[in-house]
């Protein structure tokens, strides 16, 4: 079975179009670029065209990528402080001379689409009301869709980053899973993914998930996105593994567009009297 993130994003953008009706341009999201990391401009395009979509009003804030933090901190007050700005994300990575957590923790929480702010992160955790993480709940969303059930389940999360792997990991043990996290200093990943029911990638290493690691019919999630010849590839040797596996990603059309449809919702969740 092939989880079609594309045509479940088209689900989820088409309800969002659906229920903004009556305020079609009122709502605004805005992107902070800083630079022109060639995969960071092709997912805020990603996101500029899904918002626009729905009806969202959409800004860019493009910085250079020798921009200050001082700077960064002052473009994020603007937008705290933006009226017509219901939402806003810094696009990552950032240059290494700014501090992430720090930028990332001045975004007022009511207007943190992407979840990251420590408010939401730690509220996301304790199962509270919250804006979560846009690849870690697009996963899910894709997994309810396709009743792919999670309680008791052996899940392997591989990746313990902050945007993808650490929140997924929670998100899934809030979910009764039992969860493994594996990244770079794990020593056998084998030896996890193995006895694993579902596989989620996320360590941006192409054929780092390989069929003869796997359990027949588990399932597998494909969060990789690695530009090779300007072929996007995700982490997994699809054609090996779509033999083995009950469920597959597939990259791109997995997760990616799951990402993108989540930003949206997250962000008219945050114009729906978003309580904290
Ligand atoms: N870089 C890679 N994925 C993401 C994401 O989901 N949000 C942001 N802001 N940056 C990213």
């Amino acid at each position: 079975m092939l989880l079609d993130g594309k045509q479940l994003s088209a689900k989820i953008l088409k309800s969002v179009k659906r229920k903004l009706a009556g305020k079609k341009g009122k709502v605004g999201l805005a992107v902070i670029l800083v630079g022109n990391h060639s995969a960071s401009v092709a997912y805020v395009r990603q996101k500029k065209l899904a918002a626009e979509d729905v009806g969202f009003a959409f800004r860019e804030v493009r910085l250079p990528i020798s921009v200050s933090e001082t700077r960064l901190l002052r473009e994020i007050e603007k937008l705290n402080h933006d009226k017509k700005i219901h939402g806003f994300i810094v696009q990552l990575p950032l240059p290494k001379k700014i501090s992430t957590q720090k930028i990332l923790t001045a975004i007022c929480p009511a207007k943190d689409v992407d979840g990251f702010h420590p408010l939401n992160f730690g509220r996301g955790f304790l199962q509270l009301p919250a804006l979560l993480p846009a690849t870690p709940a697009g996963i899910l969303k894709l997994l309810d869709f396709y009743k792919i059930l999670l309680r008791g389940k052996n899940c392997v999360v591989v990746g313990h980053s902050n945007i993808v792997g650490k929140p997924l990991a929670i998100l899934l043990l809030n979910r009764d899973a039992t969860v493994s996290v594996c990244h770079e200093f794990t020593k056998d990943l084998k030896y996890f993914t193995k006895s694993a029911d579902i596989v989620i990638s996320a360590a941006g290493v192409p054929k780092l998930i390989r069929a003869n690691m796997l359990k027949k019919n588990c399932v597998v999630i494909d969060c990789g996105c690695t530009k090779i010849n300007g072929k996007i590839v995700g982490d997994v040797d699809f054609d090996s593994v779509k033999k083995i596996a009950r469920a597959i990603t597939p990259v791109p059309g997995g997760v990616g567009p799951m990402t993108v449809a989540t930003l949206i919702e997250n962000t008219f969740c945050a114009t729906e009297n978003f309580k904290f």
